[in-house]
C-alpha cells in the first residue's frame, strides 16, 4: 500500500535506508562479519573469473558489483547483459562462476542464460528480490535481497539492494580468501553511513523537484557523463530518466564524450556530472567544463571530499566504492520529478512491464 505516497516509486526511495540497514542486520553478524552460506562460498572461492549476467538495471548494478568483487576479493569479474550472452557466449575461463541479478527472479533475458549454464554443469547464484521465483529455483544457490516488495516499474531499491549485497558477499569472499582489502573493509559500518547519507538525499525532496523542473522538464533529451563507477550510474540515471519521463537520456563515459557525442551539445542541453572517485574527479571537471563552453547547462552531483563552491549536490563522503549507492538517489529523484511534473503516470511507464517475461 502506497500509504500517503502520490506514487510508489517516491516510497521504494524513500525505503532504501531501511533496506540497507535490512541487509546489514540480515547478513552481517554484530562484530560485522558476512554470515553466508559456507558451501556457497567454498564454490565461489573455487571459481577463477565470475560472470555476472543481468538485465537492465540489474545489469547497471552488476556493473558495480564487478567493481567490488575485484578490489576486494581480488576476483576477475565479468558483467554481461542476458540477452547478449544467451546466444553469443564468449570464451570462458576454465572454472567460471555465474551470479544472476534479477529483482523479479523472472526475467525470460536471464533464465536463458541460466538454462545454459546448468547445461554446461558450471555453479550458480542468483541474487532476487522474489523467494522461490523461476531463476531462484534453478540456480545452485539464493540470496534474497529483503528489499520488500518493489511495485513500481522503475527500479530503485532493487538496485541499490543489489550492490549492497553484492559488497557483502565480496567482503566475505575475500576474507574467505585472506584478501586485506576485504579485512580492512568494514562493510557494516559503510552501509550504516550509506544508509545515513541516502536519508539526508531523500529528506531533500524540494531540491530535486526544484532542479527537474528547472533543466529537464522541458528538454528534448540529457546527458549523464561520469568514469569508473560514476560511468555505471551514468547508465543507471540515464535509463531511470527515459523510462518514467520520456526524455531521451544517455550515460556516457565521461572521457568518451569527446569523441563523437559532444556534436549533441546545444545550448541549454542538460549534461549531469557524477564525481565521486578521487583519481578521475579533475578529468570529469574538464569534460563538464569542455560541453559548458557548448552551452550546456550542467548539474554536478559530487562527494563532499570532492566538492567545490559551484557543486550543485554534495554527497556525504563514504568508502570510494560505495558511493553509487549515494550517488544514484539524485538521478531517481530527478527522474521522479520530472516524470511527476510532466503529469505521467511515474508507476506504470508507457510499453513497459514489471517483469519481461520474454525474450
Ligand atoms: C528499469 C528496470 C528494468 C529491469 C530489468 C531486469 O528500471 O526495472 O530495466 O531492471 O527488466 O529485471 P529483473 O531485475 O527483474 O531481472
Amino acid at each position: 500500500d502506497k500509504g500517503t505516497y502520490p506514487f510508489y516509486m517516491l516510497k521504494e526511495i524513500d525505503e532504501q535506508p531501511n533496506v540497507m540497514r535490512k541487509l546489514s542486520q540480515v547478513y552481517l553478524n554484530d562484530d560485522g562479519q558476512p554470515v553466508i552460506n559456507a558451501e556457497l562460498l567454498d564454490a565461489l572461492k573455487a571459481a577463477d573469473r565470475l560472470y555476472i549476467v543481468a538485465a537492465g538495471t540489474s545489469y547497471h548494478a552488476g556493473l558495480v558489483g564487478a567493481r567490488l568483487f575485484e578490489s576486494l576479493a581480488n576476483v576477475p569479474t565479468e558483467v554481461h547483459v542476458s540477452s547478449e550472452f544467451a546466444y553469443n557466449q564468449p570464451l570462458l575461463s576454465k572454472k567460471p562462476f555465474f551470479i544472476f541479478l534479477t529483482q523479479s527472479g523472472e526475467t525470460a533475458d536471464s533464465r536463458e542464460v541460466l538454462l545454459n549454464v546448468n547445461e554446461q554443469n558450471f555453479p550458480s547464484l542468483t541474487i532476487t528480490n522474489v523467494p522461490n521465483s523461476t531463476l531462484s529455483r534453478e540456480a545452485t544457490y539464493t540470496l534474497l535481497l529483503h528489499a520488500g516488495p518493489e511495485i513500481a516499474v522503475a527500479s530503485t531499491k532493487a538496485y541499490t539492494a543489489q550492490i549492497a549485497l553484492q559488497a557483502i558477499l565480496a567482503k566475505a569472499l575475500g576474507e574467505a580468501d585472506d584478501q586485506p582489502a576485504a579485512k580492512d573493509f568494514d562493510v557494516k559500518q559503510q552501509l550504516a553511513l550509506v544508509a545515513n547519507g541516502m536519508q539526508a538525499l531523500v529528506d531533500e525532496k524540494a531540491t530535486f523537484d526544484k532542479l527537474a523542473k528547472a533543466d529537464l522538464l522541458k528538454t528534448p533529451n540529457a546527458f549523464y557523463i561520469g568514469r569508473g563507477l560514476d560511468y555505471a550510474v551514468s547508465l543507471e540515471t540515464a535509463l531511470k530518466l527515459k523510462e518514467i519521463s520520456y526524455v531521451q537520456a544517455e550515460g556516457f563515459a565521461s572521457g568518451e564524450l569527446k569523441h563523437g557525442t559532444i556534436a549533441l551539445i546545444e545550448k541549454d542541453t542538460p549534461v549531469i556530472g557524477i564525481i565521486t572517485q578521487q583519481n578521475t574527479a579533475g578529468l570529469t571537471r574538464s569534460n563538464l567544463q569542455e560541453v559548458e563552453a557548448r552551452g550546456a547547462k550542467t548539474i554536478t552531483i559530487v562527494t563532499d571530499a570532492l566538492a567545490k563552491p559551484d557543486d550543485t549536490i554534495i554527497l556525504p563522503t563514504v568508502d570510494e566504492r560505495m558511493t553509487a549507492l549515494l550517488s544514484v538517489v539524485p538521478g531517481q529523484l530527478l527522474a521522479y520529478y520530472t516524470s511527476l511534473n510532466k503529469g505521467l503516470d511515474v508507476d506504470k511507464p508507457r510499453n513497459l512491464a514489471k517483469s519481461v517475461t520474454v525474450e
